[in-house]
């Protein structure tokens, strides 16, 4: 990449005007409005902020939320964005105010933008923070693309650890820390607790994986894809209920001994999930709601405002990488199981498709080098 040539010092780069950098092309998967992306020449982006970074992807994915925008669910997402919020690369460009990082650094991008000094981010829920939160690949240009800008550096960069998997690493911008902070933190997946995970995409994969840190008796996990029920079996599920058949809730309570789960995720964000999250709950259990929802769904206070339970949800935060990170350098956790195909960011196309037929090409995560 021609980019690269300019690189050297990084403060006379970091005062060079955007003109001169934009003039620069990269590649970049582009959202055109509902059902249209293209993979087309785009500027390299420049440093708007001296608390930005210019980061040069080497690993990026596609999530299900990109899905979303690309059924027009997401309205903050215009056309002419360039999607993604997950990946690894290294800093190409560094403002002036950015401390944690230098030029060369190895990165993990948070799909969570942080500027850790409002009233959220000092409560570490990042997700609101009021100048960043879920953006990257949403209100701006994201990391399907060859460099991406990332706002709020110092807070939203982590350094990647030596002699870490990169692709195992791309799990952790986003799915990772959604299924521990929404699922497992907020379920209270505690010693010898029962467990069930409604839906065994990534994220719920990612809550089954995080939930052992926990050594709860019974992970349970539901879905409709009975190959990835097998998955989950082979990741740590002590049981699998496929839901084909429409009696999932009774065939965990069989499972349970009629008491029902401790804990219950709905991974999915349908009302059936939801619904079948609410029939699952055991008395004084938590329903930790994970999937993101676009219809409202019925809440059975006539049968539940008796049980002592507790409903919770989360937009995911992050806060919890710095534990995740280590988990993964110690060998702890595993994120590269997720990952099921490779493709080069020149086949992004391909990449969608098979991303978005799992159901045929039993695809989890795709890891795309840049
Ligand atoms: N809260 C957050 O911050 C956050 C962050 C990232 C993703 N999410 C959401 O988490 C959810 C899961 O993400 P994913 O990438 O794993 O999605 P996915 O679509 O890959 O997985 C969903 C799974 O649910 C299964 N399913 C569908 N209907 C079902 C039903 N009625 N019962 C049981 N299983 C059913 C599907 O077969 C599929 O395997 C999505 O809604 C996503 O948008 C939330
Ligand atoms: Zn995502
Ligand atoms: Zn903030």
């Amino acid at each position: 990449m021609a980019y690269q040539s300019l690189l050297g010092h990084s403060t006379l780069l970091a005062n060079l005007r955007p003109l001169e950098c934009s003039a620069e092309r990269m590649k970049a998967l582009v959202y055109h409005g509902p059902g249209k992306k293209m993979l087309e020449d785009r500027p390299v982006p420049v440093l708007q902020a001296p608390t930005d970074a210019i980061v040069r992807m080497t690993h990026t994915t596609i999530c299900g939320s990109d899905l979303h925008i690309l059924k027009g669910d997401v309205p903050s997402c215009i056309p002419g964005r360039i999607l993604g919020h997950e990946g690894v690369g290294v800093v190409e460009r560094i403002g002036d105010a950015v401390t944690g990082f230098k030029v060369g650094d190895t990165v993990l991008i948070s799909c969570i933008t942080a500027c850790g000094k409002c009233e959220y981010c000092r409560r570490a829920m990042y997700s609101h923070c009021t100048t960043g939160g879920w953006i990257l690949g949403n209100e701006i240009d994201g990391t399907q693309a060859e460099f991406v800008r990332i706002p709020h550096a110092d807070l939203s960069l982590y350094n990647a650890p030596a002699k870490v998997d990169l692709e195992a690493l791309v799990m952790l911008s986003d799915i990772l820390p959604t299924g521990f902070e929404c699922g497992v933190l907020n379920g209270k997946v505690a010693p010898g607790s029962t467990v069930v995970i409604v839906g065994a995409g990534p994220v719920g994969l990612s809550a089954l994986l995080t939930a052992r840190f926990f050594s709860p008796a019974e992970i349970i996990v539901v879905d409709l894809d009975q190959n990835r029920l097998d998955v989950a079996r082979s990741l740590g599920a002590t049981q699998t209920i496929n839901g084909t058949d429409g009696h999932a809730v009774e065939t965990l309570m069989k499972l349970t001994g009629g008491r029902g789960a401790d804990t219950a995720m709905d991974a999915v964000g349908v009302p059936a999930s939801f619904l079948s999250c609410e029939e699952m709950v055991a008395a004084g259990g938590t329903i930790a709601n994970i999937g993101v929802h676009g219809v409202k769904v019925d809440l059975h206070l006539e049968r539940l405002w008796s049980r002592n339970i507790t409903i919770t949800t989360r937009l995911v935060d992050t806060s919890t990488l710095p534990m995740l990170l280590k988990t993964v350098r110690s060998g702890r956790l595993n994120p590269a199981l997720l990952i099921t195909h490779h493709f080069q960011l020149a086949e992004m196309m391909a990449a969608y498709d098979t991303f978005a037929h799992a159901a045929d090409t039993k695809a989890l995560k795709v890891i795309v080098t840049v």
